[in-house]
């Protein structure tokens, strides 16, 4: 079987990180050896981006659209610790978050198809063989992002997730074409949530 690259997609606060590690469980107890990699990265560039979410250095919002192609660049392709490398040594990669999130975060604030050019490079060098996007409430998503109880971030608004998830739904739309594309609803049990992806991933084996 070739590996595979899995990517989840979600607003802040959609049950990413615990989905991507049952997943990754379910996977491993069948031997299979996974790679569970984010954007942005902990590279350089995932780095700055963090510096400019947590508000410590402000850029302008085409800066940041710029900087998440950049990050995304070096995920890809990074001689380490890169998506393709990973891919190569036979890994099956999970991913938290990859282009989509870029259409639907920065599209608000940067021309969408200038956006999505920037991500043209991503796309056809490696399209992800499922993308799964938390599909939740934003509401939902800001009383999960408090309960957090952590300083919140740019994007962390009601009004901005609402934006995010209609943006979503319209990048899946006019950028998924040709894509594997699952949409789950993330309001549920996380059990549920982790059995439904886990039927869309048996499906690819
Ligand atoms: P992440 O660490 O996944 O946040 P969370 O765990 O809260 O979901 O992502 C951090 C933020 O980065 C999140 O608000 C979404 C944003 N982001 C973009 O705006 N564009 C992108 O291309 C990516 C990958 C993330």
């Amino acid at each position: 079987m070739s590996p595979l690259f899995i990517v989840i997609e979600g607003l802040d606060g959609s049950g990413k990180s615990t989905q991507i590690e049952m997943l990754r469980d379910r996977l491993q107890s069948g031997a299979a050896a996974c790679y569970l990699t984010a954007e942005p990265t902990e590279l350089p560039t995932g780095k700055f981006l963090r510096s400019i979410l947590r508000k410590e250095v402000k850029a302008d919002p085409r800066t940041v659209a710029a900087l998440f192609a950049a990050d995304r660049i070096e995920h890809l392709f990074h001689p380490q610790d890169g998506l393709l490398r990973k891919l190569e040594e036979g890994y099956h990669v999970i991913a938290s978050r990859y282009y989509f999130s870029s259409l639907a975060y920065q599209s608000e604030f940067a021309d969408p198809g200038w956006v999505a050019s920037l991500n043209m490079l991503a796309k056809r060098t490696l399209p992800a063989d499922i993308t799964i996007f938390l599909d939740l409430d934003p509401e939902i998503s800001m009383q999960r992002i408090s309960a957090r109880g952590e300083e919140e971030e740019l994007f962390e608004t009601r009004e901005k997730l609402a934006h995010v998830r209609e943006s979503f739904h319209l990048a899946f739309k006019h950028f998924g074409d040709g894509e594997n594309i699952h949409i789950i609803d993330a309001s549920g049990d996380p059990i549920d949530i982790s059995d439904a992806i886990w039927a869309v991933v048996e499906e690819s084996f």
